[in-house]
């Protein structure tokens, strides 16, 4: 009996030292803290020893870029009626006490998740933050309006580096209903994660975050994490033909992230953009970028 008591103690020490000890990634989004997607990433990151926070608005905020404004009582029901009319300005989801919602802006959500909320659930600061996927891709120029842009934005400019995803495919419905396309574009999502996170802490330069975006996904097309293939990226195209990029596969040109997600072949476009301006960093920012996670990138097949 002593034996199985100790034992049991020590599964759970075992436990305790496991959550404080796993990187903590605070989830934002702006499609609204109900969707698939977003629920799928947390659960991935979580089921890989992560710590994770989901701090979402209480409802579909497409498009709200780094718009703010302080959090309210809800006066319709939140998102697929998962909030009751007339709810806290913030709340959690009685079946997974770390997913929150907000009723605000994605920008608002980030800073309510970073300021209120992760201190106690995490304890501290989150050490990483990442907004969606985004259902819908976030591409070039449409990436100025984009909430889980803003959402991204917002948290670097708390300190905590962060990457935003956003896919082609998928579509906006409730987590409880299977979603293959959200399960493959969290598993993705967590395999660049898990790279930018073992390449050490700081885990991006300052005041630069990653805009992710993943290609079309469904029943037929890059449909399991080995199909994808990670390529750098420009957010937008460089008007500047003086200036270089940094050296990807013998060209100082790197591709848009437009064309890298319409030239097939799942390919993946990771763009490095200053928080600020939400444009593309400096060749030598990307370098340093791809020196922390260069060998997840491939050439083109
Ligand atoms: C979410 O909001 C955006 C922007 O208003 C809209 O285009 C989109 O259809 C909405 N999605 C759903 C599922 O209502």
């Amino acid at each position: 009996m002593l034996f199985t008591l100790l034992t049991l103690v020590a599964i759970a020490n075992a436990a305790v030292i496991r959550k404080d000890t796993g990187v903590k990634i605070i989830i934002g989004n702006d499609d609204g803290w109900a969707v698939a997607n977003v629920r799928r990433a947390a659960a991935t990151l979580k089921s890989g020893g992560y710590q994770t926070l989901i701090s979402a608005p209480a409802d579909n905020k497409s498009g709200s870029s780094s718009l703010e404004f302080p959090p309210i009582p809800l006066i319709t029901a939140g998102q697929f009626n998962t909030i009751p009319a007339g709810a806290a300005a913030s709340g959690v989801d009685a079946s997974d006490p770390n997913a929150f919602y907000v009723n605000s802006f994605p920008a608002t959500a980030m800073e309510y998740g970073i300021e209120k909320i992760a201190p106690t659930i995490f304890g501290s600061a989150p050490d990483l933050a990442v907004t969606g996927p985004n259902v819908g891709s976030n591409l070039g120029l449409v990436t100025q309006f984009s909430g889980t842009i803003g959402a991204a934005a917002e948290a670097v400019k708390h300190g905590i580096p962060a990457i935003a995803f956003s896919g082609a495919g998928g579509s906006q419905h409730i987590f409880t209903e299977a979603d293959p396309v959200a399960d493959v574009y969290a598993q993705v999502a967590k395999k660049l994660v898990d790279a930018v996170v073992a390449s050490g802490a700081p885990y991006l330069p300052a005041n630069v975050a990653l805009n992710v975006n993943f290609p079309v996904s469904d029943a037929t097309t890059c449909t399991q994490l080995s199909d994808y293939h990670f390529v750098q990226s420009r957010v937008n195209v460089d008007i500047n033909p003086f200036t270089k990029d940094v050296n990807q596969c013998g060209n100082d040109h790197l591709p848009t992230e437009s064309s890298v997600i319409e030239s097939g072949g799942c390919r993946v476009s990771v763009s490095a953009f200053w928080a600020t301006s939400k444009l593309d960093v400096d060749k030598a920012t990307q370098a340093a970028v791809r020196s922390k996670i260069g060998g997840l990138f491939e050439c083109k097949p």
